[in-house]
């Protein structure tokens, strides 16, 4: 389905979360083999003076295998460079180009990029009013609700207004918060309530019930799900089935062991050493383990070998016990509820 049914149609968008060294193209296919997203995002895209887009990410793009609407994103404050950005990649198959405006790593915002940018609210309103006219397909955005505190929202909000958006997405949290808790999902009702677009919900979806709850409390025209979908690529059909009225269907041990070993072989380069293979695992692993009870993810992060690695994973997944796989502060034990 386009992006424009999707944005317009009546069932949630359900979107993979841009994830730097995760939401590859490998991830984009495997996720999409449990169900996947209605519409993918890039990883964020580095745009200054000198830039080139990265060609992995533009590699990513025009190999996209599965089918649904890729939105390339872009980081960056400097207009020129973005608006040749943009040129270059709706050029490309995107339906939309999305603006970063949440990255809180302190080497991205000290330079006014990302979540920076948030400290300063009319140069964002210049660079969407140059990016709106610049890009011909959609043009979205990504933001955090401030950078210090949730009442920055508020101005924001008006200037994100003023621009003619596609789609909002909201994660609802500032800068400083980082990843803590909570998040602020009644500023996401505020956006959905203000913004003539659409607006995506984001931050900390773990289930199908919770999210059912999430798109009635915010009244967000969807979701946006980013380390629950490494967790549980079931996520996002969990969550159709739910909304469907359906029972959801929890993945077994086994089926989590599976998935475990197709991620391995997604990320599997012919010369990668297997200490490196092994470090690039314990990525996934470090959201995938936390819903998994016992020492698991300790012993995960411990190995060093192929051997030690798959061995671990035998020993805590060759069952056929329904998993949850909830996020760490909700996991305490198996078989646990949805
Ligand atoms: C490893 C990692 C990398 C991320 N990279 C990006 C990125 O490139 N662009 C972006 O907008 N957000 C990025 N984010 C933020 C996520 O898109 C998302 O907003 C955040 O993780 C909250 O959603 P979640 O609770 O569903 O994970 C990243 C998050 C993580 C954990």
């Amino acid at each position: 389905m386009t992006l424009d049914k999707l944005l317009k149609g009546p069932a949630p968008i359900l979107a993979l979360a841009p994830m730097q060294e995760v939401t590859d193209g490998a991830f984009w296919t495997l996720t999409h083999k449990y169900g996947g997203a209605d519409v993918y995002w890039t990883e964020y895209l580095r745009v200054h003076s000198t830039s080139t887009p990265e060609k992995w990410i533009v590699n990513d793009i025009t190999s996209n295998t599965t089918g649904r609407p890729v939105i390339a994103q872009m980081i960056g404050n400097d207009i020129p460079s973005l608006i040749r950005t943009a040129k270059f990649l709706q050029q490309l198959p995107v339906a939309a180009i999305d603006l970063n405006l949440g990255c809180p790593a302190p080497i991205v915002y000290r330079k006014c990029a990302g979540g920076g940018l948030l400290r300063e609210p009319q140069r964002i309103d210049a660079i969407l009013g140059a990016l709106r006219d610049a890009v011909q397909i959609k043009f979205t955005v990504k933001t955090r609700l401030g950078f210090a505190t949730v009442e920055e929202f508020d101005q924001l909000l008006e200037i994100f207004a003023r621009h003619s958006l596609d789609a909002l997405t909201v994660h609802g949290r500032t800068v400083a918060q980082m990843y803590r808790l909570p998040v602020h999902y009644d500023r996401i009702r505020q956006a959905a309530e203000r913004m003539p677009c659409p607006v995506i919900a984001n931050g900390h979806v773990y289930s199908a019930d919770q999210a059912q709850d999430l798109l009635a409390r915010t009244g967000a025209g969807g979701l946006m799900i980013g380390r629950g979908v490494i967790r549980s690529p079931w996520l996002f059909n969990q969550i159709r089935q739910q909304l469907r009225g359906e029972a959801v269907t929890l993945p077994t041990g086994r089926d989590v062991w599976e998935y475990i070993r197709a991620l391995w072989d997604s990320q599997a380069g012919a010369d990668k050493p297997e200490q490196v293979q092994c470090a690039r695992m314990k990525k996934f692993l470090n959201y995938l383990g936390e819903g998994v009870p016992g020492t698991f993810l300790d012993q995960i992060r411990r190995s060093q070998t192929a051997d030690e690695f798959h061995g671990i994973c035998r020993e805590f997944l060759d069952h056929d016990q329904p998993m949850a796989l909830l996020p760490a502060e909700l996991n305490d034990g198996y078989p646990a509820a949805s």
